[in-house]
């Protein structure tokens, strides 16, 4: 491994596009230093026998931050959303996480800041759990501050989560079967990020929009059958239930207007990143523990 002598500052290096981040870093050896709430607890400790710095810190905490970044070269900004299962913070919260983390990489002579926004970022969508996402966004071009904004689409994570079903053989989702929506494993997240950081005058400036595949509902369907051995079936989530839960519903409606499905140009990504992981290969790699952990229950 090459070693860099430069910090990257990484925010959320517990969680799932914080650690890809993390790991993705050191494997191009840089320091990365991880702010986590607490350095004691087991993700802490991981990442600490990984060769990652933690320090202390909170996104309440302006004072935390500053200290962080001292001296560090680099930043990637993620915040947690309201919109996640168990999410302890508001709207407002994320927002001003996001835009206190660029202002205090800015003032701190941060050279380049990475922000993790997502997909339906390009335009205000009236779901006030994404559009948090536009506002962090517009205040980070703002700054005079090299930054690059990645949009990641939905991540295959979510489609295995235990909370999906699978192991009583179905599947619903947000799109209708035959209709396509874009993806990407968490791994190539980080990825992509550690590939930023490594050519800033390549990426600085720039959204860009990450995906690494586009399925079907039939198409998930086939995959999670061939990767269980039984049959997955697929369907879209209820027209009773959109009509009683009026954000499910806004998620529908970007999808079907293509917001949330996703328009990132695969092929030109593929060539980009070669890296990049189809569901399939990530069904057989990364994401094999984690399905065979949400079929569990049947076994
Ligand atoms: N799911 C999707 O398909 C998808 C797609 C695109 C974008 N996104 C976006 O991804 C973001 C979440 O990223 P993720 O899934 O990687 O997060 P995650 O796995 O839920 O982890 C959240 C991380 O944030 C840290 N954190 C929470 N509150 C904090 C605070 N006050 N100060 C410092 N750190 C704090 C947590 O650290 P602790 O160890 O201290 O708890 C943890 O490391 C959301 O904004 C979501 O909208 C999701």
């Amino acid at each position: 491994m090459t070693t860099i002598d430069k910090t990257v500052v990484v925010l959320g290096a517990t969680g799932q596009q914080g650690g890809s981040v993390a790991a993705a870093l050191r494997a191009d050896g840089w320091n990365v230093r991880a702010v986590v709430r607490d350095v004691s607890n087991h993700g802490a400790r991981s990442l600490s026998a990984a060769g990652v710095e933690t320090v202390r810190g909170d996104l309440g905490d302006p004072e935390s931050l500053r200290a962080a970044f001292s001296g560090a070269h680099g930043v990637f900004s993620v915040q947690p959303n309201s919109g996640q299962a168990g999410a302890d913070v508001t709207n407002e919260d994320e927002v001003r996480f996001g835009t206190a983390v660029a202002d205090i990489a800015e003032r701190s002579g941060i050279a380049h800041l990475v922000y993790s926004s997502a997909v339906t970022a390009g335009s205000t969508t009236g779901v006030d759990h994404l559009d948090t996402k536009n506002r962090i966004e517009t205040h980070v071009r703002k700054l005079d501050i090299a930054s690059t904004v990645i949009r990641p689409a939905t991540f295959m994570e979510l489609l295995v989560t235990p909370e999906m079903g699978l192991d009583g053989g179905h599947l619903s989702f947000l799109m209708r079967p035959d209709q396509a929506m874009q993806f990407i494993a968490v791994r190539d997240i980080g990825r992509i990020v550690a590939a930023v950081f490594g050519s800033p005058d390549r990426y600085a400036g720039r959204t860009v929009e990450i995906a690494g595949d586009a399925l079907t509902g039939n198409a998930l369907a086939e995959h999670l059958t061939q990767a269980a051995g039984r049959t997955i079936t697929y369907s879209r989530l209820p027209a009773t239930l959109l009509a009683q839960d009026e954000v499910l519903a806004k998620l529908a409606a970007l999808v079907d207007d293509g917001r949330l499905a996703g328009n990132a140009n695969l092929d030109a990504l593929r060539a980009e990143f070669p890296f990049l992981l189809s569901f399939d290969r990530w069904l057989a790699g990364p994401g094999a523990a984690l399905l065979d952990e949400a079929l569990r229950s049947t076994d």
